[in-house]
């Protein structure tokens, strides 16, 4: 969304003057409210400076979320560290349903718990960057990664430094960033406002009806909005020539009722933003028939939990692991469990049962799961992964959880192990450009069509 739209929408054209003038009216409110400002505030004050910088963007969207009294009361008490996304985050980068939802008044909530989240109530100029990764509290209730990488990039979430000590005044400190950090609570009320909307349009119907001959549905009747599909899980997933056998396409039509596929896009997006996790991302947006068939799986009820290997464990699959057709196909839906899990309740059902084993979509194979070392690991022997990073994505319909490996089923492990000639090396491999699953099963098949181009 351009800046003109943004105007249009609310009627304020953003000239800095403007800006200024406010702030410095807004030094007279505070003494209406209870306010803890001890004075007025300076004209060398980071906020002024914010507000007059090239982050243009930003400084629009804190006016519009009525947070500069907050913040005068911030800096009135301490100093601060404000990350700014450049302005291509806020305009090119973003996605437009998310930032029109930012600026819908009525998530006005959202809108100010993404900014503070922004900002620490302390300075942090850059020789003062911490040498360790440090977790910061921020002026929401979340908190910020700060990190260094190997390399000497600074990183604060999964978004780089650009410009260290943009902009420096004796109450704090500007860094410029490269992209806008998203903290959990505001995707998660981003997905549920799109999800109760898309809920909401839906007029109850009839009962479905099973035909017992065909175990298909009769006619495509969708459940209820909200209720269990009939049909268990695999007999929707579409037939194909790498899952197991499945019958006849029935008449089920594609559209019920939970917008499946924008589901599984906001999912792909937050795994993203998430950093990370761009293999799995890719494979997700280059599959697509893998995408569209989870997309279709959701639209009909059933719900998904995604353990998604991390980058670093896509980058130790071997070219031996993806040589059969149809492998990385077959690797992901074994990565697809059809049921909906979040860490608590994996975690839960291991602390108490020990071993718990979760169907998955590569019939038969079962994805075993035990507690270990305080966390969940799953899979055995040389194919075993923890939750490294959970609850990535948890919508009440796809869960999505980060794991450090990439699972085979134990018998696979055992033929490998065989028929294997060359060693099982963990190569170290360079970060690929693109996904390394990808190439290789583009190069070996070319048969995804347009993404293999
Ligand atoms: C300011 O707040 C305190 C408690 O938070 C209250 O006791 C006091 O009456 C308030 N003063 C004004 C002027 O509202
Ligand atoms: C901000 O930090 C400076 C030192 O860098 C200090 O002198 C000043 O008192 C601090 N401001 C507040 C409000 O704590
Ligand atoms: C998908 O494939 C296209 C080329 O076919 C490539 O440009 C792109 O980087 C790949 N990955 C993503 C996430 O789009």
């Amino acid at each position: 969304m351009s800046a003109m739209d943004f105007s249009s929408i609310y009627g304020v054209s953003h000239k800095p003057f403007l800006t200024l003038f406010l702030l410095f009216l807004l030094p007279l409110h505070s003494h209406s409210h209870n306010s803890t400002t001890s004075a007025q505030i300076n004209s060398n004050s980071i906020l002024v400076a914010l507000l007059d910088s090239h982050y243009t963007e930003l400084a629009e969207l804190v006016e519009k979320a009525l947070l500069l009294q907050q913040l005068e009361d911030a800096v009135g008490n301490h100093n601060i560290t404000i990350f700014a996304p450049r302005n291509q985050a806020l305009e090119r980068d973003l996605d437009p349903e998310f930032k029109r939802f930012l600026l819908e008044p009525r998530n006005l909530r959202s809108l100010q718990t993404l900014l503070m989240s922004h900002i620490l109530p302390t300075r942090i100029a850059s020789h003062h960057w911490p040498a360790a990764d440090l977790l910061h509290r921020t002026l929401s209730d979340h908190h910020l990664h700060l990190a260094s990488k190997p390399s000497g990039q600074r990183t604060v979430d999964s978004a780089e430094i650009l410009r260290a000590d943009d902009v420096l005044r004796p109450d704090g400190v500007i860094h410029g960033i490269e992209r806008l950090i998203v903290p959990r609570s505001v995707q998660e009320d981003f997905n549920r406002r799109r999800n109760l909307a898309a809920i909401s349009a839906v007029l109850p119907e009839g009962a479905p009806e099973v035909d017992p001959r065909t175990h298909r549905l009769k006619k495509p009747a969708p459940v209820p909005a909200g209720a269990p599909p009939v049909l268990p899980i695999y007999d929707a997933l579409a037939p194909g020539p790498f899952i197991a056998p499945a019958p006849a396409p029935g008449p089920g039509g594609p559209k019920h009722h939970f917008n499946g596929e924008r589901q599984v896009k906001d999912f792909i997006h937050t795994l993203l933003h998430y950093g990370g996790y761009n293999e799995m991302a890719d494979i997700l947006v280059n599959l697509t028939s893998l995408a569209t068939e989870m997309g279709r799986l959701v639209s009909e009820g059933y719900v998904l939990t995604v353990l998604a290997p991390n980058d670093e464990a896509m980058a130790k699959l071997t070219t031996d692991q993806l040589s059969e057709p149809g492998a990385p196909e077959q690797i992901m839906y074994y990565h697809i469990i059809p049921e909906y899990q979040t860490e608590e309740s994996m975690y839960n059902a291991v602390r108490r049962f020990g071993k718990v084993s979760y169907d998955t979509l590569r019939l038969p194979h079962k994805v075993l799961a035990q507690e270990s070392d305080g966390s969940v690991k799953f899979g055995h022997g040389d194919s075993s992964a923890y939750l490294f990073d959970p609850d990535i994505y948890t919508d009440g319909r796809i869960s999505v959880q980060g794991i450090d490996g990439v699972l085979i089923p134990p018998e696979e492990e055992e033929e490998e192990r065989t028929r294997r000639i060359s060693p099982l090396v963990k190569v170290a491999a360079p970060k690929p450009r693109r996904g390394k699953l990808m190439e290789v099963a583009c190069s070996m098949f070319g048969s995804f069509g347009q993404v293999c181009q």
